[in-house]
C-alpha cells in the first residue's frame, strides 16, 4: 500500500524519537499493571497481618510504580506531542510545496472549497496516523507479550485467557467496529468539503446569489448536509458506544475467568493465596493497552482517505523541468521566418528575445491541440497569432512558459532550447497580460512588487506612469499603501490591465505576450490600452493572440492557427490577398461593423 509508505515515510525522519515515544506509552502501562498488581499484594499480604518490615519491599514497589507511571505518562505525552506537531509541519510545508509545484493549470480543475479543506482538515488528519494508529499498535503488542509472560508466572491458565480476550478486545472487536463503521468516515470527510465549497461559493457569489434570490437553495443545501454530518456523527458516536461498552465486558469476563482458573491452583497449593489478587488485577490493568485499538482501526480509514486526496492533488506534475530534451533541427518548411540573428545583423541581446516552434505536438490527455506547429518571431518583431476561439492559441503561451510539456518538437527562446532553460528563467524573461489579471487583497505596493521584489517606490511609481495608470493613481488617498480589495474589486477592467502591463513593465522582459489582453473591455478602453502597449513594446518582441482583427498591417509577421496547424502566415496584405479564414474573417467583421452601423 503506497498510501502506508508515504505515511511511514514521514515517521521516519525521527526514529529515535519515535522509539522513545513508544517505549514510554508501553512503560505507562506496564507501570499501571505493575502499581494494580503490587496494591493487590500488598492488600492481601498486610490482611495477614506480619511485621511491618516484611511488607516494606512491596510498600516502596507501591510507591515507585505509582510514580513511575505518572512520570512516564507525563513525558509519553510531552514526546508525543513534540512529535505529532513536527510531523504536523512537515506534512503541512511539503504538501504546501508541492501544491505549488503542481503545474497551475491542473489545479483548475478543484474547486477551491475542496483544496481549502483539503490543505487544513485533510492534513491534520494525517497527525492521527501517528498518534492514533501507528503508536497504540506498537504498544499493545508490547504490553501484551510482556502481561503474557508476567502472568505465566503466576498461572499458565491465567496467561493464555488473558492473551485470547486481549487479542479479542484488540483485533475481533475493532474489526467488527470498522466493518460497522466502515464509508463513515469517508462520507463525512466527502460531506465536509461539499459544505466548505458551498461556504466558499457562497461568499465569492453572494451578489449574484442575492441578485438572482437563491438564498433560499443556499440556506437548505447547507442545513441538509449539516443535518446529515450529524446524523453520521451520531452513527460514529453509537460505533463508539458500543466499543466501549465491549471494551468493558471483555474486561470483566476476562478477570471473572482468570479468576475461576486460578482459584484452584490456590487450593491445591500451586499458588500462594496472597498471589490471587495480583494475578485478577494484574489481568485487568493489562487490558489498557488494547483500549485504543477500536478507535486506531476507524482513524486508520480516516487518515487513508485523507491521504489518498492529498496525494491525488500534487501527484504527476506536469512540467518538464528536469527532463531531458533532445530536439530536432529547424524544419525547412519555414525557413524563411527563422533568418539566423547574425546575418540580419541584430546583437546577441536582441537574438536572446527572439521565439521559435518546431514542429510542436500537444494534447491535453486525449484532447489533440496542436498537430505539428512551426512559426519564428524575431527579436523586436511584432508578431500576431490569430484564430477561432478553442484553435489552441492559449495553449501556445502556457508551453511557452513551461507550464506544459510539448509532446513533440520544441521550443526555443533565444539560441536556447526551451528545455535547456530552467522555468523560473524562461518566466522572467516572458511578460504575459492575458484576460485575467490576478490582484491579491494586498496593497497596490504588494500587488507591484510581485513583479519585481527589489523594485523602490519610484520604480513602480514609473511603472505605474508609463502603464498609464497616473491620474488614477494620483485619486488614491494612501498612494502605493491603497489597499486594493480582494480580487482588486476596487479596480475596473481597464485599470486591471493598466496593472497587468505595469507589472510587466516592473519585470522589464524582453519578450511580451499579450493573450487576448483587451477581450473584457469595451471598445474605447480596448483602443487606450492596445495603444499603451504598443508604446511600452515598441523595443520589445511581441507576440499579440487575438481573435479580433483589428489594425492588422501594425504586425510583421501574422500566424493564423487553425484545426491545430498554422493554416496561413504573412503579412496582412499578403494575407488579404488569399482566399483563406484570414480575408474571410476580416470581411465578416467589416460586415457586422457595416450592419451595426445601419441598424443605428
Ligand atoms: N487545461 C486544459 N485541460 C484540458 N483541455 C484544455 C485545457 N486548456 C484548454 N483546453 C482545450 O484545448 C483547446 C484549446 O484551448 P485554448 O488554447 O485555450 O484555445 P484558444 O486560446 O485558442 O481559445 C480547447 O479545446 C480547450 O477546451
Ligand atoms: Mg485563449
Amino acid at each position: 500500500m503506497n498510501i502506508h509508505l508515504a505515511l511511514s515515510r514521514f515517521l521516519k525522519r525521527y526514529p529515535w524519537r519515535i522509539t522513545a515515544a513508544v517505549l514510554l506509552g508501553a512503560g505507562t502501562i506496564l507501570a499501571g499493571i505493575g502499581l494494580l498488581a503490587s496494591s493487590g499484594y500488598l492488600i492481601s499480604a498486610a490482611a495477614l497481618r506480619p511485621p511491618i518490615l516484611d511488607l516494606m519491599v512491596i510498600i516502596v514497589s507501591v510507591r515507585f510504580f505509582g510514580i513511575s507511571r505518572a512520570v512516564l505518562r507525563y513525558s509519553e505525552r510531552l514526546l508525543s506531542h513534540d512529535i505529532t506537531f513536527r510531523l504536523l509541519l512537515q506534512m503541512r510545508s511539503r504538501f504546501f510545496r508541492a501544491l505549488s509545484k503542481t503545474s497551475a493549470s491542473r489545479l483548475l480543475g478543484f474547486r477551491s472549497g475542496s483544496l481549502l479543506s483539503s490543505i487544513t482538515s485533510d492534513v491534520d488528519e494525517l497527525q492521527n496516523y501517528y498518534v492514533r494508529v501507528f503508536t497504540p499498535v506498537i504498544v499493545a503488542v508490547l504490553v501484551t507479550l510482556t502481561s503474557f509472560f508476567f502472568l505465566r508466572a503466576f498461572s499458565p491458565a491465567a496467561a493464555w485467557i488473558t492473551l485470547a480476550f486481549l487479542l479479542l478486545n484488540g483485533v475481533a472487536v475493532p474489526v467488527g467496529v470498522r466493518r460497522l463503521a466502515r464509508g463513515l468516515g469517508a462520507r463525512q470527510r466527502h460531506l465536509r468539503s461539499e459544505l466548505s465549497h458551498l461556504w466558499v461559493e457562497h461568499s465569492q457569489g453572494i451578489l449574484d446569489i442575492r441578485l438572482y434570490g437563491l438564498q433560499n437553495a443556499y440556506i437548505k443545501r447547507n442545513k441538509e448536509l449539516c443535518s446529515e454530518i450529524s446524523r453520521l456523527e451520531r452513527r460514529q458516536s453509537a460505533v463508539t458506544g458500543l466499543h466501549d461498552g465491549l471494551h468493558s465486558w471483555i474486561l470483566f469476563s476476562a478477570a471473572a475467568l482468570a479468576l475461576f482458573v486460578t482459584a484452584p491452583l490456590v487450593l491445591d497449593g500451586t499458588l500462594s493465596g496472597v498471589m490471587l489478587a495480583l494475578v485478577v488485577l494484574s489481568v485487568m490493568a493489562s487490558f489498557e493497552a488494547t483500549q485504543n485499538l477500536g478507535t486506531a482501526f476507524q482513524y486508520l480509514e480516516t487518515t487513508e482517505r485523507a491521504a489518498e486526496s492529498l496525494l491525488s492533488l500534487t501527484g504527476g506534475v506536469l512540467s518538464f523541468e528536469d527532463r531531458d530534451h533532445t530536439g530536432r533541427d529547424l524544419s525547412d518548411r519555414y525557413k524563411d521566418d527563422n533568418r539566423p540573428a547574425k546575418e540580419s545583423g541584430t546583437s546577441n541581446a536582441q537574438a536572446a528575445a527572439s521565439l521559435v516552434f518546431d514542429n510542436v505536438r500537444f494534447s491535453y490527455c486525449e484532447n489533440p491541440v496542436l498537430d505539428g506547429i512551426g512559426f519564428a518571431i524575431q527579436s523586436r518583431e511584432k508578431a500576431a497569432l490569430v484564430g477561432p476561439s478553442g484553435s489552441g492559441k492559449s495553449t501556445v503561451v502556457n508551453l511557452l512558459l513551461k507550464f506544459y510539456d510539448p509532446a513533440g518538437g520544441f521550443v526555443s527562446v533565444g539560441d536556447n532550447k526551451l528545455a535547456d532553460i530552467p522555468a523560473d528563467r524562461v518566466r522572467a524573461m516572458i511578460a504575459v497580460v492575458d484576460q485575467f489579471t490576478y490582484l491579491f487583497q494586498d496593497t497596490l505596493r504588494s500587488n507591484l512588487k510581485i513583479a519585481r521584489e527589489n523594485a523602490d517606490d519610484g520604480d513602480l511609481l514609473q511603472s505605474l506612469q508609463d502603464a498609464h495608470l497616473w491620474s488614477w493613481y494620483q485619486g488614491l488617498e494612501k498612494g502605493l499603501d491603497t489597499q486594493l480589495g480582494e480580487h482588486g474589486k476596487q479596480l475596473s477592467g481597464g485599470e486591471r490591465q493598466r496593472m497587468a502591463i505595469a507589472r510587466a513593465l516592473l519585470r522589464n522582459s524582453p519578450i511580451w505576450i499579450l493573450d487576448e489582453p483587451t477581450a473584457n473591455l469595451d471598445t474605447i478602453t480596448e483602443k487606450a490600452i492596445v495603444k499603451t502597449i504598443r508604446q511600452v513594446t515598441r523595443t520589445r518582441t511581441a507576440l499579440w493572440i487575438t481573435h479580433r482583427l483589428v489594425q492588422m498591417d501594425y504586425y510583421d509577421r501574422i500566424y493564423v492557427l487553425e484545426n491545430g496547424r498554422i493554416s496561413e502566415r504573412g503579412r496582412h496584405h499578403q494575407l488579404m490577398r488569399r482566399k483563406g479564414w484570414y480575408s474571410d474573417m476580416i470581411r465578416l467583421q467589416s460586415n457586422m461593423l457595416q450592419e451595426e452601423i445601419e441598424t443605428a
